[in-house]
């Protein structure tokens, strides 16, 4: 799906994803590059999702799904897991009033259980300020993993004793329910693979890699995903 932009930004490109899911990686060499902690990487690549969220709502973007944290990264050093927790508490709590400006709704997507209550409690009560707004759909994927949320949908479905679902059924027993399939994939740093985000969802969204580190994604490099994208002709297997 595009849209079609009608707003007078400048350089704009002509046709908007109408969602577009962004894996976020390279903060940890971004930081290395310049001899800093790996926090210091994490704290500029959670400036450059403020940056990225408020571009995409002004230029026409309907959803924006992010992968901040996955079910991978509880295995990551202890200490980088809280200072990652801390970032995203003391964050998001920071950024509630521009979404809350830029009229944003806001989801959460994983398993939120694994959060400390008083985490848990923030990001509910985030989504709720934020309900009423009927812009931009952001959706912050934490504690994340496409094979999980399969899972978890297997076993709602399970529990409620169903022995047959269609397609559209199980869709709405995925965290993204509700959600349109990402048109455009992006993930920066030079990685290519997909790794465990939006397994399901993907199924005919279209990739962009690039070899810029997350912090340093900025305007121009989004734009060039986007070109890239308008410039492909998609047939969803027909
Ligand atoms: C991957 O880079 C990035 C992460 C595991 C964290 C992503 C988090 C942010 C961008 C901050 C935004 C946070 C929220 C809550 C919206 P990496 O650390 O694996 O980098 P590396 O591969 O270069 O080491």
């Amino acid at each position: 799906m595009k849209n079609t932009v009608s707003n007078n930004a400048k350089n704009t490109p002509a046709e908007i994803p109408a969602h577009i899911a962004i894996i976020m990686d390279g903060n940890g060499r971004w930081a290395r590059k310049r001899a800093l902690p790996r926090t210091v990487g994490h704290k500029a690549g959670f400036n450059n999702f403020v940056d990225i969220v408020d571009l995409c709502g002004r230029i026409g973007v309907s959803y924006l799904t992010v992968y901040a944290f996955s079910t991978e990264n509880w295995k990551r050093e202890k200490s980088e897991v809280n200072d990652l927790i801390r970032l995203m508490n003391s964050g998001i709590k920071e950024y509630m009033p521009e979404m809350q400006r830029n009229n944003v709704k806001l989801r959460i997507l994983g398993d939120l259980l694994m959060f400390d209550v008083n985490s848990r409690t923030m990001l509910e009560n985030s989504v709720k300020t934020l309900s009423g707004n009927t812009g931009m759909l952001l959706s912050i994927c934490l504690s994340y993993g496409g094979r999980q949320e399969i899972i978890q949908a297997v076993n709602r479905l399970l529990d409620e004793g169903k022995r047959e679902i269609s397609e559209s059924d199980f869709e709405g027993y995925l965290y993204t329910s509700g959600i349109p399939d990402p048109d455009l994939i992006i993930r920066t740093s030079g990685e290519i693979r997909i790794s465990n985000f939006l397994l399901w969802q993907s199924a005919y969204s279209e990739y962009y890699f690039t070899d810029v580190l997350w912090p340093d994604f900025n305007k121009e490099e989004l734009f060039k995903a986007i070109e890239s994208f308008a410039a492909r002709k998609r047939r969803f297997g027909r």
